[in-house]
């Protein structure tokens, strides 16, 4: 007998935005028996009356029996923290989340992201987070005197934005702007030239512990993001760049990453992990990728997060 579509197990998709993504992933989801349902973090809340003290748009009085982040809309800090806290509270309910709010946390935090990295041994930019300006001056300087130059970033950016170069930027001397526009944080990360002439970066798709695809973003411009209007091109996913983006993913604790490199002729593994994203869009990714990466996150969310085998489906009184 074929389930009606009622009785289908939900999972959440956390996102503020339903498109290309979210269809994939219902699509995904529906493949395997699932029924995968939006639900804008937003709109989600606390309710200490509620059976499980939550209440997520769509789902009644139950919860999920997962939820896959797919998109944080920005707020006030208030806001952010309430959103976080809703992941936290659905992994305190025994709801599996994809990624996590610790792992989310980490990965938007460019510092913590940084210091994890660098502290799992995995060659990554030299990066430094501080709140005083005559410090960052000074770190500016020794960089400048030993020939680099420097990348401020803010510290919860993301689509390259707000990124500016400052020290010696071929060949002129920019200072450190101010830190007013960065919140008074100076999240200084040192810049990899380019090997040659026409820069790329990687981004490499890690799933479940594993590299799944991986493309080239190619650019005139040295922020090389695609909602900046790099191109992606297709890229062999080398035994290095798997392994590398393979253990960044898994410094951070993420379930599924879209890791960001740079090629570096200087780094033992000849590449620098430049950011690990924890709530990565991966449309790009997919034109010029040899897999179905929705059902590839898709079957790696049931397989490890609520023990279902691949090919195997639901059972009809839960899940596991
Ligand atoms: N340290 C760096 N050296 C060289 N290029 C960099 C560096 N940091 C960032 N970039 C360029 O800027 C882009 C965006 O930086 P990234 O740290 O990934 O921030 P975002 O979260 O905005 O994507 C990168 O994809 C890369 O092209
Ligand atoms: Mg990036």
């Amino acid at each position: 007998m074929i389930a009606s579509a009622r009785a289908r197990p939900r999972v959440a998709i956390l996102t503020d935005e339903t498109g290309w993504h979210t269809r994939k992933l219902r699509e995904a989801l529906a493949a395997r028996g699932f029924e995968g349902r939006c639900a804008d973090l937003a709109d989600c809340r606390f309710d200490s009356r509620a059976p499980s003290g939550l209440v997520i748009p769509g789902f009644g009085r139950e919860l999920p029996v997962a939820a896959i982040v797919r998109g944080i809309a920005g707020g006030s800090l208030e806001q952010i923290t309430k959103r976080l806290g809703i992941l936290h509270a659905l992994r305190e309910s025994a709801v599996p989340v994809y990624n996590d709010a610790r792992a989310i946390e980490r990965s938007v935090d460019k510092s913590m992201t940084s210091f994890l990295l660098a502290r799992a041994g995995i060659d990554t930019p030299p990066a430094w987070a501080l709140e005083s300006v005559a410090q960052a001056r000074r770190i500016l300087m020794r960089e400048a005197s030993a020939g680099h130059c420097l990348v401020l970033k803010p510290m919860f950016g993301s689509q390259g934005r707000g990124l500016v170069r400052i020290g010696l930027v071929d060949g002129e001397c920019v200072p450190l702007p101010d830190l007013a526009e960065f919140g008074h944080l100076a999240y200084l990360q040192r810049y990899v030239p380019p090997p040659g002439t026409g820069g790329y970066d990687w981004r490499v798709l890690v799933v479940g512990g594993r590299a799944v695809a991986a493309m080239q973003r190619h650019s005139d411009h040295w922020i090389r993001n695609v909602a900046r209007g790099a191109r992606s091109v297709a890229a062999p996913l080398t035994p290095a760049l798997a392994q590398i983006s393979e253990a960044a993913a898994g410094a951070l604790g993420m379930d599924y990453a879209g890791v960001d490199l740079l090629p570096d002729t200087t780094a033992a593994s000849g590449l620098q992990v430049m950011e690990v994203n924890g709530v990565a869009a991966w449309r790009a990714l997919q034109r010029v990728a040899g897999v179905d990466i929705a059902a590839a996150i898709v079957d790696d969310l049931l397989a490890r997060r609520l023990g279902i085998a691949p090919g195997a489906s639901p059972r009809r009184d839960g899940v596991r």
